[in-house]
């Protein structure tokens, strides 16, 4: 069983951001320019709006944040992002999630132009994934990716189960999974039998959102487990079911403990896992910068664009 640390593969990315920002800047004055527009005061997305700052500032990318409030209105927002559009120094554009329930999520990320559309959710962007002609992807599959080709982990051939069918994990990791000639199940809710999808997968990816969700007898040994899932468990129960015992003293000092979507019990039947936290987690917010490059590479045509 060998863990797949997502913190070195993070690190060797941050290193070639930071070379290519400074070359970029060097070569053609520019900086590249992320905006993330963020409606009312959730407190996760300010600490995560926080850390992508904190991180855009380490790899001299410019970052600003648009605050609009609660009450915040559909044409408010989109008239923000219609002038971030038309910006030359703004490359990437994001709109923080959630957004305030009044808003139609949809009616405001299809505002976003395909080429900065640094999440990749616009539909444009989405069906080039379909397609298999397009280089970039959404953050958290496309950390994934990264995470399996730094441990060198070949997924051709390989039966997948992606558990988690979301716009923003599940259904671009099976596309893209498949498209690297792995045979891929996307699961659901309402999937009949998980369990005997899950225990013949060779590499199974976990995004359901559900602590331990993924039981030891629902996998084969030797398989590889990457786990999307950040649960948050703050009762003692939940942390006697769900946790790692060598938690337990972070979980009594923090009063919470984080684990994912696959039980600690069948990382143990594994080859390799990712850990949470520690696995997929640190490739997010590095994959915003790698996109936010990338973006900004385009606009400058230094990259070619989607063959
Ligand atoms: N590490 C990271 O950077 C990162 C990034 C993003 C998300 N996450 C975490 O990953 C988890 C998933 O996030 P998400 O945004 O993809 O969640 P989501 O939008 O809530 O989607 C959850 C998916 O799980 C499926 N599901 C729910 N119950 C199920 C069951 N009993 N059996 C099978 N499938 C079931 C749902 O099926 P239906 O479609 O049928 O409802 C849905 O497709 C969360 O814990 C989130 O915090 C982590």
């Amino acid at each position: 069983m060998a863990i797949l640390d997502g913190k070195p593969v993070a690190e060797k990315i941050h290193g070639l951001i930071k070379d290519e920002v400074a070359a970029i800047k060097k070569e053609h004055g520019q900086t590249p320019g992320l905006t993330v527009i963020m409606a009312g005061d959730n407190p996760a997305s300010h600490a995560y709006v926080k850390s992508k700052s904190k991180l855009a500032e380490q790899m001299g990318i410019r970052s600003n944040l648009l605050k609009l409030p609660a009450d915040a209105q559909l044409e408010e927002i989109i008239k923000t992002i219609e002038i971030c559009n038309t910006d030359a120094r703004i490359h990437a554009v994001l709109v923080q999630m959630p957004l305030p329930a009044h808003l139609d999520s949809w009616k405001i990320l299809d505002h976003i132009r395909p080429e900065k559309d640094v999440d990749c959710f616009h539909p444009f962007n989405l069906g080039m994934i379909l397609l298999g002609r397009s280089r970039i992807f959404p953050c958290t599959p496309a950390g994934i990716l990264e995470i399996l080709d730094y441990y060198k982990i070949d997924v051709s051939g390989l039966k997948i189960a992606v558990v988690g069918r979301s716009f923003l994990v599940g259904k671009p990791m099976a596309m893209m999974l498949s498209n690297r000639n792995a045979t891929v199940t996307l699961c659901h809710s309402k999937t009949a039998k998980l369990e005997k999808i899950t225990i013949d997968a060779d590499l199974i990816v976990a995004a359901v959102g559900r602590p331990g969700f993924i039981k030891a007898d629902m996998v084969k040994p030797g398989v590889i487990l990457i786990d999307v899932g950040i649960n948050h468990i703050r009762h003692e129960d939940d942390f006697v079911a769900n946790c790692q015992p060598s938690q337990y003293e972070g979980f009594k000092k923090k009063g919470y403990a984080i684990t994912g979507d696959i039980h600690f019990q069948a990382y143990a039947k594994a080859s390799f896992f990712t850990p949470v936290p520690g696995g997929v987690g640190p490739l997010t917010v590095t994959m915003l910068m790698h996109n936010t490059l990338e973006l900004c590479k385009r606009s400058l045509s230094v990259t070619r664009d989607e063959k």
